[in-house]
């Protein structure tokens, strides 16, 4: 299944939280950080393992790790920024492949103004990090620069989607699997996902 809402209460908890109006900019960063780890876990607990020995106190022991080159993170200038500790938190390691794009005004369609992608991306999972996938347009134009790059494994990780944008990747890139913490209603006429959060870079970077 190419999309997942996720249903753990925690991650519905913290939705919740991020939902409020009053919420602090301090609070927001925090709870969105929290749900990119929350997200993180689920969108990696399928990593291959392989066996190996370690000493422990008692002796050589059986143990597993991750196996292979593991993983980048794609945070989406300016707002996936913000989940990008989360995510850190619980892969340390994580090589981070920064990504930004704008829309074009007048054609409408997203333009990359910035690219610097680990090495080794054909060895990699890419988990592409924006709290919100509205109409799409970015997180195409970054799967699409990643998959150039030789990415074979894409996930994207949104703290809320609009079935506007969850449609448009699975209908574009199939192989690209969505974790989300909500679906939405939809978009309004402004392109805000309804009720999604407001301007999430705005709340995370406390500029409005
Ligand atoms: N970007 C945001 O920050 N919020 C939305 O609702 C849509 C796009």
């Amino acid at each position: 299944m190419p999309v997942h809402e996720i249903t753990h209460p925690l991650v519905k908890h913290k939705l919740g939280i991020l939902r409020q109006q009053s919420l602090s900019t301090r609070s927001f960063r925090q709870v969105t950080a929290e749900l990119a780890a929350l997200l993180t876990y689920e969108a990696t607990s399928d990593l291959t393992l392989e066996d190996y020995q370690v000493q422990t106190w008692a002796g050589p022991a059986p143990a597993q790790r991750i196996k292979g080159k593991k993983v980048t993170v794609v945070p989406i200038l300016r707002a996936g920024i913000g989940m990008l500790d989360g995510v850190l938190e619980l892969i340390p390691s994580a090589r981070v492949s920064v990504v930004g794009v704008y829309r074009n005004e007048e054609t409408l369609q997203p333009v990359a103004y910035f690219e610097k992608l680990a090495h080794g991306l054909d060895e990699r999972l890419a988990l592409v990090v924006d709290p919100m996938l509205a109409t799409g347009g970015s997180m195409l134009a970054t799967i699409e620069m990643l998959k150039k790059a030789g990415c074979k494994q894409i996930r994207a990780l949104v703290l809320v989607a609009a079935p506007e944008g969850v449609r448009r990747v699975e209908q574009e890139h199939p192989d690209v699997t969505i974790y989300t913490a909500s679906i939405d209603q939809g978009l309004n006429e402004d392109g805000y996902i309804m009720p999604g959060l407001g301007d999430a870079g705005d709340k995370i970077f406390g500029t409005k």
